[in-house]
């Protein structure tokens, strides 16, 4: 019995979100340079798109450049924006073919111009497929999505839109770049660090966390399958006890 066939697919998580990591010591650890596990890097991300739309993963998260990415060296920044590129234009049959639609989230008027127009195109080409929303994190840093939504519901209490009474937890959620996707259930990082580095902060208050030993570049959607059977096993409890599940 493969490992997907143990996946309940009834229990599926609606939300899956990755933080990629390990690209630089893969390469490193075969005597090349850090671009050559990027590159290598976008074969799993295609595992990981394929493999979830394979089970019915309505929502797939990937972080591809957080904001302090923008501080490693210039030469790896500019590999990765026109990896970007690349990619895009390499994987729209991948989009087309599974269904995929595209979007983003962080700050993308930072990113190239080449980068911007290709991901609009992108995103203009993907817009009426349905079968999963894949949403790359680009030059993104959750701190500042919680502090772009605390100064537009400021602005709405200015304006006279919304009292502060009315401020609580839904309205914060309703201002996040993520507004109109339902929260992680599982959140995936790879390359043995067991830490969250500024992705999702908010969203992920109730996910379930996984963290593979196995670099990015060697991830493929049978650990995506296995992560997911291991979600499965879990209790999520929401701060109630078992009995009152
Ligand atoms: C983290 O590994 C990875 C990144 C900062 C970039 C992620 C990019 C890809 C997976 C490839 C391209 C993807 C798209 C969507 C085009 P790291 O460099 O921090 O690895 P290290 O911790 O071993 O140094």
């Amino acid at each position: 019995m493969s490992i997907k066939d143990k996946v309940d697919l009834q229990n599926l998580p609606e939300h899956v979100a990755i933080i990629m990591d390990g690209n630089g010591r893969w390469a490193k650890g075969l005597g090349k340079l850090r671009i050559f596990g990027h590159q290598n890097g976008v074969s799993a991300v295609r595992e990981a798109m394929e493999g979830a739309v394979e089970l019915g993963i309505p929502y797939l998260t990937l972080y591809a450049f957080s904001s302090e990415n923008w501080n490693r060296p210039k030469l790896e920044v500019l590999a990765l924006m026109e990896l970007l590129v690349s990619t895009l234009n390499k994987e729209i049959k991948t989009f087309q073919d599974n269904g995929i639609r595209l979007q983003t989230i962080g700050d993308i008027e930072k990113l190239p111009k080449n980068c911007q127009s290709k991901l609009a195109e992108t995103i203009a080409l993907t817009a009426n497929n349905t079968a999963c929303v894949l949403t790359l994190a680009l030059s993104y840093s959750s701190q500042k999505e919680i502090v772009d939504a605390t100064k537009r519901i400021c602005q709405q209490v200015i304006d006279g839109k919304m009292s502060i009474d009315q401020i609580d937890e839904q309205v914060i959620s309703n201002n996040l770049y993520t507004a109109d996707m339902p929260n992680p259930d599982l959140l995936i990082r790879t390359s043995g660090e067991q830490r969250i580095s500024n992705y999702l902060l908010w969203q992920i208050a109730y996910a379930e966390l996984s963290f593979l030993s196995k670099m990015w570049p060697e991830f493929t959607r049978e650990d995506l399958f296995e992560c997911i059977y291991n979600y499965q096993q879990r209790e999520r409890r929401f701060g109630k006890t078992s009995e009152q599940l």
